[in-house]
C-alpha cells in the first residue's frame, strides 16, 4: 500500500515507520467511519415513521447501561494506548543521537537557512547538501524567532527555537533534491523561507565540498552582476526585499535599494570606494543597521569571500552587467 509514498518520495530512515502510523489511523479511523454511520443509515431505515404511526408519539426513555458505557470507554482507551506504544517507540528512534554522523549546522533566520559543515568548514546559503546512506545529525538554532526544520519527504521536523539549541536526527535514503519549507509562522518572509536540500552519493558529496573549498580560496577577479553577485542578493536578500511592499529591491535593477537610501545616511553604492558604500556597511557581520532597519545578521552571514566579491563589484563601478 504506498498512497503515501507514491506521492511523497520516502527519503530517510524514519519515513517509513512514519507513513505507517499516519496509514494505521487512516483504517482505523475509516472502519469507525464506516460502524458508525452504517449504524446511524440501519437506525434512520429501521425506525422511520410509516403510514398511520401517531406523528405525536413518545419514544421509551431509557437510563444507562453500564455493560456498554464501560465497552465504548474501553475500545478507545486500548487503541488509544496501542497508538501511544507506536508513536513512542517512532519518537525514541528520531532523538536517538550516533556518535558517527555527519553534523551540520543549520541557523534559521528570518527569512533564510544557512548550512554550515563544520568537519570541512564549507558554508552554504539557501541549500543544503547532505551525503546518502549516512547518519546525519542537523544542530538547529535561530536568530530572531522560531523557525521550523522541515523537508516533508524526511517526514521529521524540528523547530528552531532562539537561545535553545536543538537537534535533528535521521538518516538519508534516497538521492534528491527536496524542500525545505519553514514550518512555523515567523514574519512577513514566512511564506519565502525556503531552501534546497540535496542528497548526493558520498562521492558526488565530496566533489561539491572540494569544490566549494575552492570557491572560497580563489582569488576574486573581473566581477559580474549576473554571475557572481544576483546570485547572492537572491539567497541574502530576496525573501525580504523582492516586491516594492517589502523594501522595495528589485532584483532587475536595484532601483528599489536606491530608493532604500533615502532613508539611510550616505550612499548605497560609491564606485570605487566599497568602504563607504552603505551597502558594504550592512553587509558586515554583526554591525548595526544604518537608518535603524532591521536585517537578520546575527547568524553566519555572509562568507569573507562573498564580502570581497560584492567589496570588488562596488569598486568595478557597481553595475548591472
Ligand atoms: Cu521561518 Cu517561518
Amino acid at each position: 500500500m504506498t498512497p503515501i509514498s507514491g506521492v511523497l518520495p520516502e527519503a530517510t530512515n524514519h519515513a517509513a515507520d512514519i507513513d505507517y502510523i499516519f496509514k494505521f489511523m487512516a483504517v482505523a479511523a475509516m472502519a469507525i467511519f464506516l460502524i458508525v454511520e452504517g449504524f446511524l443509515l440501519y437506525f434512520v431505515l429501521k425506525y422511520r415513521m410509516r403510514p398511520g404511526d401517531d406523528p405525536e408519539a413518545l419514544g421509551s426513555n431509557i437510563h444507562g447501561n453500564t455493560r456498554l458505557e464501560l465497552v465504548w470507554s474501553a475500545i478507545p482507551a486500548l487503541f488509544l494506548i496501542v497508538l501511544s506504544g507506536m508513536c513512542y517507540k517512532v519518537y525514541f528512534d528520531i532523538i536517538a543521537p550516533h556518535a558517527d554522523a555527519y553534523v551540520i549546522d543549520v541557523t534559521a533566520s528570518q527569512f533564510s537557512w544557512t548550512c554550515t559543515h563544520p568537519e570541512y568548514n564549507v558554508t552554504e546559503y539557501s541549500s543544503c547538501h547532505m551525503p546518502m546512506g549516512e547518519q546525519i545529525t542537523l544542530n538547529l538554532k535561530a536568530t530572531d524567532v522560531i523557525h521550523s526544520f522541515w523537508v516533508p519527504e524526511f517526514r521529521v521536523k524540528q523547530d528552531a527555537v532562539p537561545g535553545y539549541p536543538t537537534r535533528m536526527h535521521f538518516e538519508t535514503t534516497r538521492v534528491g533534491t527536496y524542500h525545505l519549507i519553514c514550518a512555523e509562522f515567523c514574519g512577513v518572509g514566512h511564506a519565502y523561507m525556503r531552501a534546497n536540500v540535496y542528497v548526493m552519493t558520498k562521492s558526488d558529496f565530496l566533489a561539491w565540498i572540494k569544490q566549494q573549498q575552492q570557491a572560497q580560496a580563489a582569488p576574486v577577479g573581473q566581477v559580474s552582476f549576473k554571475k557572481d553577485i544576483e546570485t547572492l542578493f537572491a539567497a541574502h536578500c530576496m525573501a525580504c526585499h523582492i516586491s516594492n511592499n517589502l523594501g522595495g529591491l528589485s532584483l532587475a535593477t536595484y532601483n528599489g535599494l536606491l530608493k532604500g537610501g533615502a532613508i539611510v545616511p550616505g550612499s548605497v553604492f560609491k564606485a570605487g570606494d566599497h568602504k563607504d558604500s552603505v551597502i558594504w556597511k550592512i553587509i558586515q557581520p554583526g554591525t548595526g543597521q544604518p537608518g535603524g532597519n532591521r536585517m537578520p545578521l546575527g547568524g553566519p552571514y555572509l562568507s569573507s569571500h562573498d564580502i570581497n566579491t560584492i567589496a570588488a563589484w562596488i569598486d568595478q563601478g557597481a553595475k548591472n552587467n
